[in-house]
């Protein structure tokens, strides 16, 4: 057996344990089909750390992820912990990693699979083709910048700050990406109110010149919300300060159908991390009903950052084949649905090439009864 990489899995809170063990199951599979050996090493990340340990992100677990070749993360937050005022949140345990990994380049692909045009809330003529990838920038703006109050707590502040360095590291990445794809990049942000958007495009013309070929235009982040949805398929690649992407990548996942479709990666110069875009979603915990996809495809975006290209066409093209058969879980509003185990189990039976039993409405039913 070829000794591949370290994974470091950091299944977290909610539905994060349930579409991990899909994840892990898809990754296995493709072990199993051309006998590698990744090696994965289980970390506490979020509210089921703060509970062990007391703190969402423990050192044990930082330097587990400092050692892989990959971080694997299902997703964080519990309602135990959900007061925004709490001085310990899981939250803070992901922002953290992410800062500490230094993951400043978050790509989100957002597409609308053939089968799903029809039970989008969308018109199909407007999401039919939709097929873009969202940068956004991930330690960076907002998030990271100072912030606090005064001292008799009349004001609170956060201030959105960027250095020259943070937009052209992933403004570079997502060029790079745009010159594969339709060579177009859309860069999002408020730069008629803004003055750190305002630097983000005097720094992305700079750098646009090195890219010659990509046709480089501009929306304001309210305008780019609005333009998502009326006209999907007429973004390539959008490159976008952290808060923006956050907000526009959930918008996005209408297109698609179902937030539980999209997959994420985190690159840095040293690290790599692969989380859904979603988040613990703690109403559907516990219940087996998560749609998996999103941590499914994330998996297959590590072994894409592995250059293992053909092994990650195997687990698209099982998630296709489920989509092409209405094989859905029941955020997607199918007629039939398959659990979130169900559902991992037939991407793991089509990634090992074996026979696959699909429901009948019948037979759907009787489950129900
Ligand atoms: P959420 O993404 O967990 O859920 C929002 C809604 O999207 C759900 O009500 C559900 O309808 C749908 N949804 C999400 N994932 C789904 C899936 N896999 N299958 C089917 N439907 C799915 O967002 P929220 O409810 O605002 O946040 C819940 C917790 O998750 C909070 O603690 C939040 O901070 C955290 N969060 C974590 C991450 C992360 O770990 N990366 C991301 C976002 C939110
Ligand atoms: C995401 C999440 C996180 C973010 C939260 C949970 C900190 O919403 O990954 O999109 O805001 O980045
Ligand atoms: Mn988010």
């Amino acid at each position: 057996m070829k000794k591949l990489k370290k994974i470091a899995v950091l299944a977290g809170d909610g539905i994060g344990t349930e579409v991990m063990a899909q994840g892990i199951k898809a990754l296995r599979a493709i072990e199993e089909k051309y006998q590698y050996n990744f090696t994965l090493e289980e970390g506490l990340m979020g509210g089921i750390a703060i509970d062990k340990t007391g703190n969402p992100l423990p050192q044990e677990t930082l330097d587990l992820a400092m050692a892989a070749d990959a971080v694997l993360l299902g997703a964080i937050g519990t309602p135990k912990y959900a007061d925004p005022t709490l001085k310990v949140r899981p939250e803070q345990g992901l922002l953290g990693l992410r800062k500490a990994l230094g993951l400043y380049a978050n790509i989100r692909p957002i597409k609308a699979y053939d089968k799903l045009v029809g039970l989008s809330p969308i018109k199909n003529d407007r999401i039919q083709g939709a097929d873009f990838i969202i940068y956004r920038e991930l330690i960076g703006g907002v998030y990271f910048g100072e912030s606090g109050r005064n001292k008799d707590n009349t004001m609170a502040y956060d201030t959105m700050t960027y250095h020259r360095h943070e937009i052209e590291r992933i403004a570079h990445e997502a060029f790079k990406t745009a010159m594969h794809r339709k060579r177009q990049l859309c860069l999002v942000d408020k730069a008629n109110v803004l003055e750190s958007s305002r630097f983000w495009r005097e720094t992305v013309d700079i750098i646009a010149r090195q890219y010659p070929k990509v046709k480089l235009s501009y929306l304001y982040i309210d305008n780019a919300t609005m333009q998502m949805i009326l006209n999907p398929t007429g973004f390539d690649v959008i490159l976008t300060a952290n808060l923006f992407g956050d907000i526009l990548s959930d918008e996005a996942s209408v297109i698609g159908g179902s937030l539980g479709l999209l997959p994420s990666a985190s690159i840095g110069d040293q690290h790599c991390l692969f989380e859904p875009v979603h988040g613990s979603f703690p109403e559907g915990a516990g219940k087996d009903i998560a749609n998996p996809t999103a941590m499914i495809l994330s998996v297959a975006m590590m072994l894409d950052h592995f250059g293992l290209h053909r092994e990650a066409r195997d687990i698209d093209h099982a998630i296709d084949t489920c989509m092409a058969k209405s094989i859905m879980t029941s955020d997607l509003g199918p007629e039939v649905s398959y659990s979130c185990s169900q559902f991992g189990d037939i991407v793991e039976a089509l990634i090992l090439g074996e026979e696959i039993k699909i429901k009948s409405l019948e037979q759907a039913n009787a489950s129900i009864i």
